[in-house]
């Protein structure tokens, strides 16, 4: 199975999504016109379609879903016609599209362009914050508005900093960052860092919580797809790294048994916030 049909099979982040839209829709402040929308790290596509779409359509003239994942974009793209095919009334397309928001030349092509971008649970994978915010700044209309949000804590990342610092995979696992850094009090730190970009925050915060992630081994076997490291360790240790990784996270959460369904701690973070004048 393709890592984006396995992503697919999870369901764990559109409860995440749809319950920050659910306590935070109101917070969206729309134009008087027909606006142009983004998503960035849209992955397949099901968040798109199933939870921001609903929320946007009355709203929005031209909504664009992009993700740096090829292998993304096409699913996504594939489920968009079975989806089209199945409700030919929908007067808003989604249109999805290869590109690195990171990469400083794909962002000045669209300087300036939208009016809201959203993007879930992706900055957590970018080093540098930063950077990433910065190009939603420039990516923003004038009064433009961001809705971010951000896996503050796991334990995959927790097996992360554990294997990259001690005992015998720290040879392959890299000793520097690979998430982004959000210190003891990530509301706080994320707040100042989107403010000193230039906006003005409407919420920044953090909450512990927890899912049951049914089926975790391939739940796990996704985010791991994930991790460049990855191909630095021999073929042969592949398998028990990941059986490594996998009893480090039930260490972490209850293990529920059936099948092999994990109740998982996790931090996450909201950030709403509209683009300084
Ligand atoms: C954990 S998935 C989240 C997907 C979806 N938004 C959700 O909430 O389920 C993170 C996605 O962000 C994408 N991504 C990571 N860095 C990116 C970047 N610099 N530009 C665009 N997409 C990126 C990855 O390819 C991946 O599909």
């Amino acid at each position: 199975m393709s890592y984006p049909s396995l992503w697919h099979k999870t369901d764990f982040t559109t409860k995440i999504a749809a319950s920050y839209f659910q306590r935070y829709n109101h917070l969206l402040k729309w134009k008087n016109y027909k606006e142009n929308v983004l998503e960035v790290g849209c992955a397949d596509g099901s968040i798109t379609r199933d939870i921001i779409y609903p929320h946007i359509k009355d709203h929005t003239a031209k909504f664009l879903a992009v993700d740096k994942s090829e292998e993304m974009i096409e699913f996504a793209k594939q489920e968009e016609m079975i989806e089209f095919a199945k409700q030919d009334n929908r007067n808003l397309k989604i249109d999805y599209q290869v590109m690195d928001a990171m990469d400083p030349v794909q962002v000045e092509r669209k300087k300036g362009q939208f009016d809201h971008i959203f993007s879930l649970l992706v900055a957590h994978w970018i080093p540098d914050n930063r950077k990433f915010v910065n190009g939603f700044r420039k990516m923003l209309k004038p009064n433009g508005q961001i809705f971010m949000t951000i896996m503050v804590d796991t334990p995959m990342q927790q097996t992360f900093y554990k294997h990259a610092s001690t005992g015998s995979w720290s040879k392959y696992v890299p000793n520097e960052n690979i998430f982004g850094e959000y210190t003891d009090n990530p509301a706080k730190y994320f707040r100042n860092l989107v403010t000193d970009i230039g906006f003005k925050v409407e919420l920044c915060e953090s909450e512990k919580r927890s899912e049951v992630i049914e089926e975790f081994p391939d739940f796990l076997k996704v985010i791991l797809s994930f991790y460049k490291y990855l191909n630095r360790i021999p073929p042969h240790l592949q398998e028990a790294y990941f059986q490594d990784h996998l009893r480090s996270c039930y260490e972490q959460g209850t293990y529920l048994g059936g099948k092999d369904n994990l109740d998982m701690p996790y931090e996450t973070m909201i950030c709403v916030a509209s683009k300084a004048a």
